[in-house]
């Protein structure tokens, strides 16, 4: 049994099982589904875990209630990844009341058939519920990351549970040897990164708070770091570089757009620069984007495809502009033996992406890298410093 405070206990589940989260999101290290436990004069759970652990996830809460039955069970998010043992619990537990507001309501009225006599409180923005020594408030945080989404604050203890928020990729079980910030950025990027102006909201309400401790639906319980997640979600959900960084994406047919890539990273790396590469057709996507996102400044190197770009780079640019990508500097590499017209349509597709900086220097290769390309890669190199 983990604690997060003295009342509050961990009970969610880690999942090595899921081959790609939410349908499409590359898990290496797993995924972690975290449901917490208030024990006071009154109990509340706090949210369930995915449908393929309900037995575990109601045998940790087994023993933690140890023979106690849960008074309340607090729903925050309607998404399948947390939502989805509200039946089952309710198969166990057939007396607790349900915690949540009208939209979550409707949302489990559309994922299930609510046993007819279970009880539901409906609660309102800021409204509360007491347990004893602690109160719950309930902030409403809509699209952060679906529109029913609450996060809920309590002040005895100084603990904010934050829903989708500061949540990472990875299990809690497993250790990230790169840290927090890569996964909990790709995370973020990927899954709530459209949303930045209502991330903007939830950061200010979050401000006039006295948080001690972050209880997030994903990943490790955030204490000593909440400072360094804060001021990273500050960055990213306001669309401003976290790195002076040069992210390369590019794709390649027979390997001469490739060859034009790696010669502008060597020229940039050879200038002390951070630089990040990816193979858009072989490399993570969601990676690729989280690199872009971050860093400063985007190179962007594709060849004329059936009079278009080639499809992992169209798909790689749709990704950025769902996301509002903004605020960067952007390079572009094409590559074309006959009617070039990659540079054209990439620029079309970034028409409407506020704040860019597009390069004087571009290159245009006519099928593979001769001198007076290589001399522009280096002078695009130079630019971009
Ligand atoms: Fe982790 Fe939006 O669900």
């Amino acid at each position: 049994m983990t604690f997060v405070t003295d009342d509050i206990k961990y009970a969610g589940v880690n999942d090595h099982q899921v081959d790609l989260f939410e349908g499409q999101y590359k898990v290496p290290l797993g995924m972690a589904y975290n449901s917490y436990v208030i024990l006071d004069e009154k109990i509340a759970v706090m949210d369930t875990v995915d449908i393929h652990f309900s037995e575990e996830w109601l045998a940790n809460l087994a023993a933690i209630l140890d023979g106690k039955k849960p008074d309340y069970l607090v729903i925050q998010h309607m998404e399948p990844d947390h939502s989805g043992s509200i039946a089952r619990f309710l198969e166990v537990y057939p007396e607790t009341a349900v915690v949540s507001n009208a939209k979550a309501f409707s949302m489990m009225d559309q994922f299930m058939d609510m046993p007819e006599n279970v009880e539901k409180v409906t609660v309102v923005n800021g409204g509360e519920l007491a347990l004893g020594r602690h109160t719950l408030t309930f902030v409403f945080a809509p699209m952060v990351h679906w529109p029913e989404v609450m996060v809920t604050y309590d002040a005895s203890e100084k603990v904010l549970f934050s829903a989708d928020a500061f949540g990472t990729f990875g299990a809690n079980d497993t250790e990230n040897p790169d840290g927090w910030d890569n996964e909990a950025a790709r995370y973020f990027i990927g899954i709530v990164g459209k949303y930045g102006v209502q991330v903007q909201g939830l950061l200010k309400k979050a401000a006039a708070l006295d948080i001690q401790t972050i209880c997030p639906l994903h990943g490790p319980v955030l204490k000593e770091e909440i400072g360094h997640a804060v001021e990273l979600y500050d960055k990213w959900s306001s669309y401003q570089p976290e790195l002076h960084r040069v992210t390369i994406a590019y794709t390649s047919v027979y390997g001469h757009t490739k060859d034009a890539a790696l010669l502008l990273a060597e020229k940039l790396q050879e200038k002390g620069e951070d630089v990040k590469v990816f193979d858009l057709a072989r490399d993570d996507q969601a990676e690729a984007v989280a690199s872009a996102f971050r860093g400063d400044r985007l190179v962007l190197a594709t060849t004329t495809y059936n009079g278009d770009i080639f499809p992992f780079m169209r798909s790689f640019i749709e990704h950025l502009t769902e996301r509002n990508f903004q605020n960067r500097t952007v390079a572009m590499i094409e590559n074309g033996t006959w009617a070039s017209t990659a540079k054209r349509i990439m620029t079309g597709m970034l028409e409407n992406s506020k704040n860019l900086t597009f390069t004087e220097h571009n290159v245009t290769i006519r099928s593979a890298m001769k001198e007076a390309e290589k001399a522009e890669i280096a002078a695009l190199a130079e630019e971009l410093c």
